[in-house]
């Protein structure tokens, strides 16, 4: 026993909507090929929300999932933290939306915006709410719809992003579990290389905005792409000196998944083998916010780590922010 409390995870739960893109699909509408994008970042598929779905929904799927497994019923969550740059509208927020869904009725809740580093920044926030408020229960929610904002004539970006949800249930515990060093960061003066320019209140969407595609994401790949290796170890090497272990004390990273390419990088500079990176990029490419929730429930169901392993949450992107939290899970 010890005398702090802190955030513990105590369930997991992730949705990935039917509808499969895959690469080839991908051939027929754009100047691209299977064998650029798989060599170029691992990606082979990834899962498309229809006209009908919005992250709400994808969110409260997972979010279901994840109350079960921790064996808690929604009218005991008392905050609902969810992390999206795909939001079913500006407003109302979509934890509104999913409290209101999921009947959690004593719940309060906002949404978070920190591009793919949100579902950590959520968790982060949710431990610092359970230790003071050790007896609550902080449903965290990580979920994109990013296909809807995605340019499909720009194949330097079209090829990377899919769709899903991943939710975590945290509680609090003093038995020496939970969040041993954690980290936020963000530096404004990259927010050009991913950016939407249209629909908020510096260039509200008018006609012409549509016609010249500014309400669709923008990237520049080669950056995000050397921000992302130098971060994702600076990172991990941060997080471990915190709590005062070792690399490779680490049982999992579970990373966002940006490109297998970043990934390998990462892991080299670490001198980590790639076992001790969760990767799904290749079926679920990158889902922003939703890809470290759906990683982690993957890796959580199946038994990659087990109670008192030491897991890394880690995650880059628009912004620019970053996170990264260690768990004794
Ligand atoms: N198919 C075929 N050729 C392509 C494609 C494509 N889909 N896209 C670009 N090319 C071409 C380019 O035109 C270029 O041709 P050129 O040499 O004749 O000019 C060539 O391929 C190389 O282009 P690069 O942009 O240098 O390719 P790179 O190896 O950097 O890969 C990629 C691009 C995959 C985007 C990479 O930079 C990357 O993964 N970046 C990080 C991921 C990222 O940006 N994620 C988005 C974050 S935003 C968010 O998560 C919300």
């Amino acid at each position: 026993m010890s005398d702090i409390t802190r955030g513990i995870i105590a369930g997991t739960g992730s949705y990935l909507p039917e509808k499969v893109l895959t690469n080839l699909d991908l051939e027929k509408m754009v100047d691209t090929s299977d064998e650029w994008i798989y060599t170029r970042t691992g990606i082979r598929e990834r899962h498309v929300a229809d006209e009908n779905t919005a992250v709400s929904d994808l969110a409260i799927a997972a979010s279901k999932a994840a109350l079960e497994s921790a064996g808690i019923k929604p009218s005991d969550v008392n905050l609902i933290i969810t992390a999206t740059i795909t939001p079913d509208y500006i407003f109302p927020s979509t934890s509104c939306l999913i409290q209101h869904a999921l009947g959690a009725e004593n719940a309060g809740g906002f949404d978070l915006e920190a591009a793919c580093a949100g579902f950590v920044y959520g968790t982060i926030v949710a431990d610092a709410h359970i230790r003071v408020h050790p007896d609550e229960v902080v449903l965290v929610i990580g979920a994109e719809t990013l296909t809807k904002i995605t340019d499909y004539t720009d194949r330097s970006s079209c090829i990377l992003f899919g769709d899903g949800a991943g939710a975590a249930v945290m509680v609090g515990s003093n038995d020496g579990r939970g969040l041993l060093a954690s980290e936020m960061g963000v530096d404004g003066s990259g927010g050009e290389i991913m950016m939407i320019q249209a629909g908020g209140s510096r260039t509200p969407t008018t006609k012409e905005t549509v016609e010249k595609r500014l309400h669709y994401m923008k990237i520049r790949g080669r950056e995000v792409f050397r921000f992302a290796v130098i971060k994702m170890e600076e990172l991990v090497r941060n997080a471990v000196e915190k709590a005062g272990c070792s690399t490779d004390d680490i049982k999992l990273i579970v990373p966002h998944q940006v490109n297998i390419r970043i990934l390998k990088a990462s892991a080299e500079r670490l001198g980590l083998p790639m076992e001790k990176i969760y990767v799904n990029i290749d079926r679920c490419g990158n889902t922003s916010a939703a890809s470290v929730p759906i990683a982690l429930d993957e890796a959580c169901r199946s038994g990659m780590f087990e109670q008192g392993d030491l897991v890394v949450l880690v995650a880059f992107g628009g912004g620019l922010s970053w996170s990264s939290c260690l768990i004794r899970w």
